[in-house]
């Protein structure tokens, strides 16, 4: 519906279906980063020229934004290089504090980024790292998720929606069970925030992260949204400039947040380009992005059980824009590689989620994934070349 707003999906014959691991971006946000540099750049917070203030205007304007656009406040924002260095920072921190005997709960389904950091911080700290189960359709297992939760349990990382199986999960009752026993909540939103309308307040999570460049925006910008209680308690994870309010000798004073976790000069122009790229999604609205999305993700699942032999991870009906699957004695990347030759883009391996095939157990899968430019011409093309791939095994 919106292929022609994408100048790389209108200049060349590809069908793009690799969204999931970076969306493409807009003409109306390459332009305006353009124009920023053209016209605004230079560093923010520092100089005293107009140039510089014009540059802090747009950066915080652009935190402004994100705030709006997930309904948090702007205090509450903080700008990272990714939804990977947002999870790091929380888990830097928490691996300074917690304790022997103490729990960390992630689900299976979790990516490598919102896994890893979690296993190290309790390597670190000597607390157990804990996982609770999909069922077969790939959805959350909730009895096994209440057994896992239990005093101990001090953080609960769990992704809004999984890279892999696409299936939204009810984060807001998981939430609320998580807090009735004081455990805080770290989710991973890198996935559903292009697919759906976010609302922190709602969902009440203490830390909700995702990254630019799934959201039409420039690569090397991120957000860690936090609850204002639960951000203050953080621990500074960089140190440098613009994040400290006195240096002595023997000491420093941490400025507030959210500058207090912004050591260094941002990405400035990403982070503005991110606001622009909220502008573009704002202007389409994200209740029609999503129910845009959930047609064609329909179609192609469809179209996907015409095939005898594959296999869908996780058949259930609450997927939103991703699709993996394998083939029943096809490996997937003689697919992919076929699909390539017919300038078809998508993904194929682990996906940066290897405990959740183990859990399947399976080595890898094929990954479709639809962005809003994506249209059932696009759905059509990979099913035909699926089919052409398919019948030469
Ligand atoms: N996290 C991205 C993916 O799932 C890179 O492909």
């Amino acid at each position: 519906m919106y292929k022609s707003d994408f100048p790389i999906l209108t200049q060349q014959p590809i069908v793009y279906l690799d969204s999931a691991a970076s969306a493409q971006k807009p003409m109306f946000v390459l332009e305006r980063m353009l124009r920023f540099y053209e016209q605004s750049y230079a560093n923010v917070h520092r100089g005293s020229c107009t140039l510089a203030n014009n540059a802090t205007i747009l950066y915080e304007e652009a935190r402004q934004k994100v705030a709006q656009f997930i309904q948090a406040t702007p205090s509450q924002i903080i700008f990272t290089k990714g939804a990977t260095e947002s999870i790091n920072l929380i888990a830097n921190s928490y691996a300074q504090t917690l304790q022997e005997g103490d729990e960390v709960l992630v689900s299976i389904a979790e990516h490598h980024a919102n896994f890893v950091p979690w296993q190290q911080a309790c390597l670190k700290s000597k607390a157990s790292l804990k996982t609770f189960r999909v069922l077969s359709s790939g959805e959350i297992d909730l009895d096994d998720y209440h057994q896992q939760l239990t005093p101990r349990t001090k953080i609960v990382a769990i992704t809004h929606m999984s890279n892999v199986l696409g299936i939204e999960n009810p984060i807001k009752d998981m939430i609320q069970k998580a807090h009735q026993l004081g455990a805080k909540v770290v989710v991973d939103g890198a996935q559903s925030v292009a697919h759906m309308p976010i609302d922190v307040q709602k969902l009440n999570c203490d830390f909700f992260v995702f990254s630019g460049h799934k959201l039409y925006a420039p690569t090397g910008i991120g957000v860690l949204y936090g609850q204002t209680e639960a951000l203050n308690t953080l621990l500074p994870y960089q140190f440098g400039g613009d994040m400290i309010k006195e240096v002595t000798i023997h000491q420093s004073i941490f400025s507030d947040v959210p500058a207090k976790f912004e050591a260094g000069t941002p990405p400035i122009a990403e982070a503005v380009s991110l606001g622009y790229a909220i502008d573009y999604l704002t202007r389409i609205g994200m209740d029609k992005i999503e129910s845009y999305e959930a047609r064609l993700t329909r179609c192609l699942i469809d179209g996907l059980k015409q095939f005898d032999e594959i296999n869908i991870m996780g058949d259930s009906s609450l997927k939103k824009g991703i699709v993996s699957f394998t083939f029943q004695n096809i490996h997937v990347s003689d697919i992919a590689f076929i699909l390539a030759k017919q300038n078809i883009c998508v993904r194929t391996g682990h996906h940066c989620a290897m405990p959740l095939h183990q859990f399947f157990n399976l080595t890898g899968s094929l990954r479709v994934s639809l962005g809003l430019y994506s249209d059932e011409t696009d759905v059509d093309l990979f099913l035909n070349g699926l089919k052409k791939a398919v019948q030469l095994f």
